[in-house]
This record gives structure tokens, sequence and C-alpha cells, in this order.
């Protein structure tokens, strides 16, 4: 018999704008992608699996230039932040580019000059729009603010009306304003590029890739229905932006380029070429080989993009097309749905500070997920109960209740008859091998995870059907306890295979326990040979506590001095502190700081989010408990005082880099106020204070 031979397949997770950390909405859609890849590698399958920073576009060039430094520069700190989330929750990309590298320009401008050239799918066409007359730019909707047509609410941004929900163009503002300078926008017209996706070749290719065979996940196809067959069809792609912008130029276009939705998906192109290079592969030849697969991890936001305009894209540039695009739902935390923008949710990098380990989050967030465009919710006490009853109670503890018996009675030695009883209980779970095989190559993680417990319940009815403790009290049953306890290494060795895609850290630990090599799936046949010998039981993973949790979410403690528990009544002050030396006092480095931006923090009744210039060519994000007594637009422009060498501190909103100084009463109620420090004109961002 014929092996089949090993698939070859691309696949690659969305590309994470570099204007921020990761969020715990990027590690979930990282840890879904990082099961399937693992899972298909353990089947022998040859797996590339890449990712990229999405580095250009209109808000990361303003974000760039308010921090004082380059749009490269900019990105290339976020990116440098990266690993250490990508190792912390073990996400095993191959590579990580950035859709600036050259490759990307190179590919962008090819695929487009295709599209012009060959397709014959690139229009030019006058378009009037919104211009800041100061910054000399055209202005995204989001940096048009003014007041609603509708509701006359002041200060709603170009799209639509926070207030009465109203959507209209920026157009329609009364008194329109750029949030950039405050100026008043003045209309202008200019010459933008378009993709003409309501060419009827365009609508024949995409009915055919999205509609016909069952392709994508089913509510996907329903939208991709909807907006293929909608009145409206599908309308030609606006692909261009006018300069000042940070993206790719453009060929035969002095001072246009694509616009970021253009070059990013392309990214995936640029980061596979990249890793083909950095590995001497040819990577014309693998996207030119029919037998290559491509697969895209989404979220549910980002659907239209990759399901009309990048198959269009790259089946009219002459380019293979994607297999399949994965959607994925978004992650919510007890419930709410967390913010880009507000930062809300939990961080990743907390998680991992307070010390949890990622491999619960891997299983707890596989444990939830399922193939369909769901949301996913981390609830905190479902969290500890699926890790603590499910992973450790039902799981874990099999090779704890097992190993110790074998290398302490046994001198690490399996019994050497045990494969040849029958067994069962051995042979039901390796024949839900297949079942559950299936289920995560169809991304049902969820249920994977429950028909491997219900395995794990029937392993520990053996247990409790034979006792090994009860055994081992009695020497005159050693050897039934050495069997009973090999059959349960076995399953245990096992299960682990099953669990492998998810934990691949246990898996590791678990694979130096029983000596032996990396686990793949066909091991699963495969049963630990007779008399094998194994390492000393050590233990493989702790139980969640509680207080943890308690840790990941803890909300940030009000800077302002606290009343100290002997507040003296009389004098009304608080005591002073102990005496320092000038040595103590000079280890704090206290800094002139501009108040760039100042907004309430969602979620929170007692702080505001301050975004501080210390001089340093970048801007400080800090929270401070001052909401009580400030309100924000009081507070931008203004000199305050920070302290700048303080360790910055993950909170549940964010990481605050120094605190804010502020006098507070030590009796709250006689004077609940709190008050910031302003200096003396003439002070200027990034003076020491001694
Ligand atoms: N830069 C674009 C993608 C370009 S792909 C060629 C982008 N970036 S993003 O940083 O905003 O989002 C990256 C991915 O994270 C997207 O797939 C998005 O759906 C996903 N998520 C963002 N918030 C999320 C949750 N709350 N939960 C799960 N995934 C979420 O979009
Ligand atoms: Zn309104």
């Amino acid at each position: 018999m014929s092996q089949p031979q090993p698939r070859k397949l691309f696949v690659t997770t969305a590309l994470p704008y570099a204007n921020g950390a990761f969020h715990i909405g990027h590690i979930m859609e990282y840890i879904q992608a990082d099961i399937w890849v693992r899972f298909q590698r353990m089947q022998g399958n040859e797996v590339n699996f890449v990712g990229a920073d999405d580095a250009h576009g209109a808000p990361i060039m303003i974000a760039a230039e308010k921090a004082g430094v380059t749009p490269q520069e900019f990105v290339a700190r976020i990116a440098a932040g990266r690993k250490q989330y990508l190792d912390g929750f073990h996400i095993a990309f191959d590579n990580w580019h950035s859709t600036d590298g050259p490759e990307n320009h190179q590919l962008s401008q090819d695929i487009y000059r295709r599209l012009r050239d060959g397709a014959k799918l690139i229009s030019v066409k006058t378009v009037e729009q919104f211009f800041d007359p100061v910054k000399s730019m055209f202005l995204p909707d989001r940096y048009i603010k003014g007041e609603c047509p509708k509701c006359h609410a002041k200060d709603q941004y170009g799209d639509s009306c926070e207030v009465c929900g109203a959507v209209y163009a920026a157009t329609e503002l009364i008194n329109p304003y750029s949030t950039l300078t405050g100026a008043t926008p003045v209309m202008k017209s200019s010459e933008h590029y378009f993709f003409r996706l309501s060419d009827p070749k365009c609508r024949d290719f995409l009915r055919e890739w999205a509609l016909d065979d069952k392709r994508l996940q089913p509510e996907v196809a329903n939208k991709a229905r909807e907006w293929l067959e909608g009145d409206d069809g599908l309308g030609d792609w606006d692909i261009s932006r006018d300069a000042p912008y940070f993206g790719i130029e453009i060929p035969d276009a002095p001072g246009k380029y694509f616009y970021v939705w253009l070059d990013a998906p392309i990214g995936y192109l640029a980061s596979l070429k990249n890793y083909f290079a950095r590995t001497g592969r040819d990577y014309d030849a693998f996207m030119a080989d029919p037998a290559t697969e491509q697969y895209h991890f989404i979220g549910k936001d980002i659907t239209y993009f990759h399901t009309l305009f990048w198959p269009a894209m790259l089946h009219f540039a002459g380019l293979k097309v994607p297999n399949n695009v994965f959607v994925h739902g978004f992650i919510t935390v007890s419930g709410e749905k967390m913010s880009k923008s507000r930062g809300t949710g939990i961080s990743p990098l907390r998680y991992l500070e307070v010390g949890m380990n990622p491999e619960w989050l891997r299983y707890y967030i596989a444990a939830k997920l399922s193939a369909k465009v769901e949301d996913v919710d981390f609830n905190p006490e479902d969290f500890i109960a699926r890790v603590n009853s499910d992973l450790i109670g039902k799981y874990v503890n099999i090779a704890s209740r097992a190993a110790g018996f074998i290398t302490k009675r046994f001198d690490g030695r399996l019994a050497s008859g045990w494969a040849s009883a029958a067994d069962p209980f051995l042979a039901r779970l390796r024949e839900a091998g297949a079942s559950i095989q299936a289920l995560y190559e169809g991304r049902e993680y969820g249920k994977a995870l429950r028909a491997v417990m219900e395995e794990a319940d029937a392993v520990n009815a053996y247990v409790d059907a034979n006792k090994p403790w009860e055994l081992a009290k009695n020497p005159e049953n050693g050897a039934l306890l050495q069997e009973v306890c090999s059959r349960l290494i076995e399953a245990f060795r096992i299960l682990t295979i099953y669990l492998k895609p998810v934990l691949p850290a246990l898996a590791q630990q678990v694979e130096t326990l029983l000596n032996i090599e990396p686990l793949q799936w066909s091991d699963v046949g495969t049963p630990l040979p007779t008399g094998h010998r194994i390492n000393t039981y050590s233990h493989l993973m702790t139980r969640v506590e509680p207080k943890m949790l308690d840790a990941l979410f803890d909300a940030p403690a009000a800077p302002a001095a606290a009343p100290t528990d002997e507040a003296p009544a009389a004098a009304g002050i608080e005591p002073l502190a102990p005496e320092i030396k000038i040595d103590d006092f000079a280890k704090i480095d206290l800094r002139i700081a501009l108040i760039v931006d100042c907004a309430a923090v969602d979620g929170s009744d007692k702080l505001l989010r301050l975004t501080l210039d210390v001089g340093e060519g970048r801007m400080r994000n800090v929270f401070s408990g001052i909401k009580s007594s400030y309100d924000p637009a009081q507070l931008v422009g203004k000199l305050t005082v920070l302290v700048a060498n303080l360790a910055p501190r993950k909170m549940k909103f964010g990481i605050s880099e120094g605190m804010v100084l502020a006098a507070s009463a030590s009796d709250e109620k006689a004077d609940p106020g709190i008050y910031i420090l302003n200096p003396w004109p003439g002070a200027k961002p990034g003076m020491r204070i001694r």
C-alpha cells in the first residue's frame, strides 16, 4: 500500500496593524491557526506558516509623526515587541515579516501591473474629497469631525454619529474640522485608481470561487452571496491614496500610493517569499505547484477583503487563489466586547507576567472554538473550571497516578507482557483517533477536546476499577500493579498525541518523561515496547489559582496618596514618611511631561488615559486615577510632572509607563479632590526635576 503524499500547505493569520502591541484577539487568532498548523505537521504534512506586520496606512503615518519618528522606525519598534508574545504562547510561525519589506513592494507593483495590463481591470476616476489645507493632505473620514447633521451633537466622526446613530457622508457634517490640525477642510478633487470589480468577469469568477463548491463556511458564503447578488452588485474599489501616505508607490503614477488594503494581503506572499529566500527554497516553484494549498485564518471583520478583493486580485493577476479562508468570531471578556482602540480585555503580557501557564489559555480557547463564525467568551470561573477539572483533573492526573509507581517500584520499567493481554480500553482509545483527527482537520477543536476528555474519562474509569494504590499495598500484586500502570502510561501517551496540537510544551515534557521521540499522529498505533524504560516523574502542570485571575484583572490603584492607617485628625496632614538621603531621592527620575492627549478609560470610573510627551521622541501611555477631578479636555496641552523611571505596569486597560504626581488630602471626606502638579511657565517636556 502506498502512503498518501504529504500535503504542501501555506498558512497565514491576518497581518496585525503595526500601531500597537498584540491584544488578546490577536493571540486567540494565532492560537487557532497554530493548533491547526501543529496538527498538520503531526500528520507529516509540510506547513509553511507565516505572519507579518501590516505597516502601511494613514493612521500609522500619523502616529509615527506624533511620536517624532519615521514610520519605518515606528513600525520597527512595534515589530521588536512581537517575539515575546509569540514565544510566550508557543505560536510556531516559520517567519515574521513586514508589508514594508522589499518583497512586498515588488510583488504589489507586479500584481498591479498584471491587473492593469493583462486583465485590464484598472481605471482612473476623479474623486472629490475633504482636504486639510494646513497639513496639505486628504483626510480619511476618521480624521474629520463636526456636528451631526441629524441630531446636532458636537464632535461626531465623519462617517456616523455616536449619539443618534445616523450614518452620513463626511461632507454632510456641520462645521467640519480636521482632527489633525483643527482646520476647516476644503473639498478638493484628485485622480484615484480603481480596481474594476464591477466588471462582469469579476462577478463570474467570484461566484464560482465563493459560492459554488461549499468552500466557505456557510455563514461566510451567505455574506458573500449578499455582497455578490445584492442590488448594487460589486462596486469598483478605490485602491489609491495621495501623498503624503506611508505605503507603496503606484507604478507610473507619481504621488500616488496603494491603499493599505491592496498591499496588506500581498504581504502574505511577501512573508513567504522572504522565508523561502532565507532558507534557500524556490518560492516561484512552490506557488506554481498546483498541489500547494493556501489557507488564511482571519477574523470576521475582514471577511469582505479576503473573500472578494483578495481572490479576485490573485486570480486576475494569474496567480494561485486561496483554497480557503477560515473565519473566526471575536473574543469577548466576561461577555464584554473588547475594543482595539481602547485596549480593554486581557493583556496577554500580564497573563504571562502573573505566572499563568500559556497552555491553559491555549486549552481554554481551543475548548471553546468551533468551525463556526462564533464569538468566544473568556470567563474567569469557566476558565478555572475547565483547566482544573478537565485538563489537570482528567488528563494530567493519569500520569501522576501511574508513573510514580513505575519509577519507584519497577525502576522505571514497563511490564513485559502488558500489551499482550486484551485491552479493550486501549483499543477504544486508539480507535477514537480517526474521529478526533477529522475534528481537528475541520477546526472543530471544542468537539475534538470533548472527545479526548471522554476518552480520558474511560481511562480514569479503568484506574478506579483497578485501583493501583490498593494493589500497591500488597507486594504479592507487584506484577499486576506494573501491568496496570504500564497500560495507563500507554493510555496517557495516546491521549498526549491527541492533545499535542493544543499543548505542545506539555507534550514535550511527556516525551521526556516517557523517554520517546517527538510524537506524531501515526504513533497512535505503535504502542510503547514492552519493558520500555521511562524517566522519573516530575510534576507536569499545576492547577490555576483563582488569585492569579484576580492579578490578571487587577485594576490599578489610584496614584494619589491613599489615606494612611493612622491619619492624625488633629494636625490634618498625614505623618511624614521616614527620612531619606539625597541619593534615595536621586533614584526617582521626575520629568516635565506635556499632556498631548487625554481620554476616559472605558470600563473604569477612576482612570484617565494620558498620552504624554517627555521629549523622548515617543509618546508614553499613562493611566491616572484622576477622573473624578478632571475633564480630559481640560488637561490636553498642559504640562505636568511624571515619575519617568517607574517600572511599566501592565493593567487591565493597557500598559502604564509611569505615574503622574498628584496631591490629595489624607481625609478623603474632608476633601475628595485630587490635584495634579503644573510647572511654572518656561518648563519644557523632558526637563528633569531635582
Ligand atoms: N491589518 C488588518 C489585517 C490585514 S490582513 C492582510 C487588521 N489588523 S488588526 O490588527 O486590526 O486585526 C488583526 C486580526 O485580529 C484580524 O483577523 C482581526 O479580526 C483579529 N481580531 C481583532 N480583534 C479581535 C477580537 N476581539 N477577537 C478575535 N480576533 C480579533 O485587521
Ligand atoms: Zn446625531
